[in-house]
């Protein structure tokens, strides 16, 4: 194992190199003071500023390199700056960057139509973010919910929503509201009244929350900020039988596990049926904001002009670029290359976690793993970034793994090796400071996931 002190033994430029005293420096950087300054203090960030990326490696104004393996949180599922992303761009940004809904432009349509190809549903309406997303699919499950004799205005008998303890589903009203996740709620209480949170993969808690009364049941298929926690075949089998005999709508969050992330185009086709909505949004637009509500005829004749609406959403530079990075996908076969890459990393964390007995799990499908300690993630992130690599950790304990889909074998390897040694450097010096670092205790919500 590699101790503390040997991290200066290493050359700057070298695999797990330690960061070199010019980064180290960035906090005097004019534009960090500005952000400290000026920025509303929703994130803590690293002293550095990021400039540009080149395939799966991001570059800082210091000139340091990064091995990505956060993707800018699922986003850069092509890495960055993919030649025909790029030309792309180029091209629309002199045409048209934006038309507004009240015309058709030339991507929309061709779009919705390759999405409904992939998902198996009907009808698309596009969004900015994904967190949109969800609050249209909140209107769409009200809005099916409503009998024709339940007056506009009035309190619809079926109006409830249900969704999963430990989900995450976004930052608006109405995806708060849906996400468990209690400091992201309660400090703007009241939220949207109607939600219910059901005990993970818990089919007898599901029963008994699941009445007439519900409107919509939204399920991350596998849940992202949670930790990588994969919905059940049978939960999810319960969910859609529940949800058709009780006329609600089966909505599917595959905002960070859809579009190829799980090395299927949609994490919900390895299940037997389909949900009434799917939700879309990170990597679709390779970068660009662009989110999508995917779902069916039945659900759709329920909408007219008016009802819902956006002003940025569906333009023709996002949908352009959505459009070839469907294509990128399918060309490069890259559903393949996510299988066999994240077959490769799971067999390479499986070794350090039999070296790493602080390694509690090792979760997820695909390039979207959850790597579970006992102990906090954060050291094991900030020692990552000094030594080149971008990992981060959701809910304290797990380290979140979500690569570019075009991450090759060697990026893999390389990858392996600097992590092991952020394991091995990280863990020596938890256990050298004695530091008090917080044990995890497993998460109550998730016991009868294992
Ligand atoms: C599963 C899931 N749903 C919804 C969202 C919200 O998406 P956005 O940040 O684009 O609003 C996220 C973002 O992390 C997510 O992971």
């Amino acid at each position: 194992m590699m101790g503390a002190s040997s991290k200066k033994k290493l050359s700057p430029r070298s695999v797990g190199r330690v960061k070199s005293e010019s980064a180290k420096t960035a906090g005097s950087d004019a534009r960090l003071l500005e952000a400290e300054q000026f920025l509303l203090p929703t994130y803590k960030r690293p002293a550095v500023v990021m400039t540009h990326g080149r395939g799966a490696y991001v570059f800082d104004s210091a000139g340091e390199k990064y091995l990505d393996f956060l993707g800018g949180i699922a986003v850069n599922a092509l890495g960055h700056a993919h030649p025909r992303v790029v030309k792309v761009i180029r091209r629309e940004a002199g045409r048209a960057i934006h038309l507004s809904n009240l015309f058709h432009n030339a991507y929309q349509g061709p779009l919705a139509r390759k999405l409904s190809g992939w998902s198996g549903m009907d009808r698309v309406f596009f969004s900015n973010s994904g967190t949109e997303a969800i609050d249209g699919a909140m209107k769409l499950a009200r809005l099916h919910g409503r009998k024709p004799d339940e007056a506009a205005g009035t309190v619809a008998k079926k109006h409830r929503f249900l969704a999963l303890e430990n989900s995450f589903h976004g930052r608006t009203f109405g995806a708060i509201s849906v996400t468990s996740t209690e400091k992201y709620r309660l400090p703007f209480a009241p939220v949207v009244p109607g939600a219910e949170f059901v005990r993970f993969n818990d089919v007898a808690d599901l029963e008994a929350k699941f009445d007439d009364t519900v409107c919509g049941i939204f399920l991350e298929t596998v849940q992202g900020e949670g930790g990588i926690y994969p919905v059940s075949e049978e939960f999810w089998n319960r969910a859609r039988a529940l949800a058709t005999q009780h006329g609600a709508l089966l909505i599917a969050d595959e905002i960070q596990c859809g579009l190829g992330r799980t090395g299927r185009y949609f994490a919900y086709q390895k299940f037997p049926s389909r949900p009434d909505i799917v939700l879309i949004a990170k990597p679709l637009a390779a970068g660009l904001p662009l989110g999508a509500i995917l779902t069916t005829e039945a659900v759709a004749s329920r909408v007219s002009p008016g009802m819902h609406g956006t002003t940025f959403g569906g333009g023709p530079l996002a949908c352009a670029v959505a459009l070839e990075f469907l294509k990128i996908v399918e060309d490069e076969k890259l559903l393949e290359n996510i299988r066999a890459r994240g077959a490769e990393l799971r067999e390479g964390l499986g070794k350090l976690a039999s070296r790493f007995n602080f390694i509690r799990e090792i979760r997820g499908e695909g390039l979207m793993i959850g790597v579970e300690l006992s102990v906090e993630g954060a050291p094991f992130v900030s020692e990552a970034m000094q030594r080149g690599l971008l990992i981060n950790c959701t809910h304290d304990f797990t380290v979140r793994l979500l690569p570019p889909f075009v991450i090759t074998r060697a990026q893999v390897r390389e990858f392996l090796r600097i992590f092991e040694l952020v394991l091995a450097t990280t863990s020596q010096q938890a256990s050298a400071s004695d530091s008090g670092k917080s044990a995890n205790p497993g998460r109550v919500a998730h016991a009868a996931a294992r």
